[in-house]
């Protein structure tokens, strides 16, 4: 049974961890994760001090993009278990205050799905309009539209001599969401999952389930970037997410976070636009703009910055760093060195930053992007564009448990092979280890849930002379909390004055670096003060 927390809504204070369900546990040692397996791991999560998980999906798919090609929406696809699993791992979260947040694909479905079987069948069939069609023109494709990998987006079907639309994979056909019937249908499967007691969704690329009426050409600059968007980013979604919205608050606690899909370098005017006027569209959105990022202080400071500036009054922020798609934040070009004072480096940030933090299994072991072989590959973009781009396997290896034979996840053939560090990179390994990643973020968390003003405190950057060092203070009542991130190898000093009595709350460096006026740094050191400031002034050193 949730006990309610005393004031605010538990997905705003609370941390989601992202669970990757083929990767987390695999209970029945056939090679990959399953339901029972992530219930054995809940005592682990308590512990680690999370409060939600986002399950990646879990339900009937044919598995052409790992699950994001569901063919149903009310079953479970039975690598992972079944439905009394799935209620199972529902109660045990619940008796330990954890929630469970599902991912909810509407923008299309498994061209498996019964809906578009029948679609298929015929142009007179009762769903022909679930799904979009379009006769060809000029006996060519209906328009210019490209999937999200750049190749024409539109399937011929010989047997009814028309294309229907595919934003991905040609076996994820999307749905026609001008036709009543499929919202009808899509918030139906909501009520179900609601019913059964799930406390939210994560909306897969929501921004992109209604196209342009019309079917206006897109304005290409290159493959991969659009001047002008006619397949995504429609007004609809606006109205949509509102009666959406109106449904999740028929239940008590429930949330939402949406998939903003953007290309580099991100939009957040547009993906906070998701967010309505705070409280009447999703309640959260991902933007994906500091995934984009150099590594550079005044870089992240700036679109940090940005998105927050775009949040609507009554709206909340969240963040993430890795994702199963983006791969791991230790493995991006920039942190090729110093990953694991990086990997700190970030739990600080993402911890101690206004708003909800997301936390992809494995990060907080600092698990890196494995290098998968051809052979061995499992994802279709990966096996498509190989070697130029090898795949979103890299970062969906099975969990680092411990040091012996896969990691502890599987005494079976795991569906994909471990990263080759896991002997030293485990949980085991780390949870002996006083300055581990895990330890890091063990104590980030345990801080964060015991000091309100890190859960719901206002945020206000400090300018410093000197650069390399994000600096912000995040404020709640006559409390206050200053941060301080040195993004360079180098070490470096921030020099205060302050009335108040400092106490140092955290360090990546567990060493107590400063004295009654200054702040010493080390190499990517992280620092949380508890700190009443007038003022603050900075050092070269
Ligand atoms: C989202 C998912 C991704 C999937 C795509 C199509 O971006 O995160 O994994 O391939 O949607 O469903």
């Amino acid at each position: 049974m949730i006990v309610k927390e005393k004031d605010e809504k538990w997905w705003k204070h609370g941390i989601v961890y992202h669970i990757y369900p083929r990767s987390f546990m695999d209970l029945n040692n056939d090679g990959s994760g399953d339901l029972q397996g992530i219930i054995q791991k809940l005592n682990y999560l308590e512990e680690l001090g999370i409060h939600a998980i986002w399950l990646s999906p879990v339900y009937q798919s044919p598995l052409i993009d790992c699950g994001y090609d569901i063919s149903d929406y009310k079953c479970i696809h039975p690598d992972y278990g079944t439905m009394d699993d799935f209620k199972q791992l529902l109660n045990e979260a619940h008796r330990r205050n954890i929630r469970i947040i599902m991912d909810l694909v509407l923008n299309h479905t498994s061209d498996m799905h019964p809906w578009f079987l029948e679609s298929k069948s015929s142009k007179e069939n009762d769903k022909r309009d679930w799904y979009i069609w379009l006769p060809p023109r000029n006996g060519k494709y209906p328009n210019n539209w490209r999937t999200n990998f750049g190749k024409k987006a539109w399937k011929y079907d010989p047997l009814t001599k028309e294309y229907y639309y595919h934003s991905f994979f040609w076996e994820q056909p999307d749905l026609n969401w001008r036709n009543p019937e499929v919202k009808k249908a899509m918030f139906d499967i909501i009520s179900f999952w609601l019913d059964m007691g799930v406390d939210g969704f994560r909306l897969d690329v929501i921004n992109m389930i209604f196209k342009n009426s019309l079917f206006k050409n897109d304005s290409i600059k290159s493959l991969f970037s659009n001047k002008e968007v006619f397949s995504r980013n429609q007004p609809e979604v606006y109205e949509v997410l509102k009666e959406f919205r109106l449904l999740l608050e028929q239940y008590p606690d429930k949330t939402s976070v949406g998939e903003i899909y953007t290309l580099p370098p991100g939009n957040a005017k547009l993906t906070t636009g998701f967010l309505g006027n705070g409280s009447d569209m999703l309640h959260l959105v991902f933007d994906f703009s500091l995934i984009f990022s150099f590594w550079n202080a005044s870089s992240y400071y700036k679109i940090i910055n940005k998105y927050y500036q775009h949040i609507p009054p009554k709206g909340w922020p969240c963040f993430f760093l890795s994702n199963h798609d983006i791969g791991r934040s230790v493995g991006r070009t920039m942190f090729s060195f110093h990953k694991q004072p990086k990997a700190k480096l970030h739990a600080t940030l993402l911890l101690t930053l206004k708003g909800t933090p997301f936390i992809y299994y494995g990060d907080e072991i600092g698990m890196e992007n494995a290098d998968i072989p051809k052979h061995k590959i499992k994802d279709l973009y990966g096996k498509i564009f190989y070697p130029l781009y090898k795949g979103r396997d890299g970062a969906r290896t099975p969990m680092q448990w411990d040091d012996s034979l896969n990691g502890g996840f599987t005494t079976g053939k795991s569906w994909l092979p471990l990263h080759k560090n896991y002997r030293q990179v485990n949980v085991k390994n780390q949870a002996e280890t006083h300055d581990s990643v895990l330890n890091v973020y063990k104590h980030l968390i345990e801080l964060r849930n015991k000091t309100p003003v890190l859960q719901h405190g206002e945020i206000q950057f400090i300018k410093l002379k000197q650069k390399g060092i994000l600096c912000y203070e995040r404020t709640l009542e006559t409390r206050k909390v200053l941060v301080a991130l040195n993004f360079t190898s180098r070490k470096k000093t921030v020099n205060y004055e302050s009335s108040e009595q400092v106490e140092v709350l955290f360090s990546t460096h567990r060493i107590q670096h400063f004295n009654k006026d200054t702040i010493f740094l080390n190499p990517f050191e992280g620092i949380v003060l508890g700190i009443k400031m007038r003022k603050i002034d900075i050092n070269c050193c």
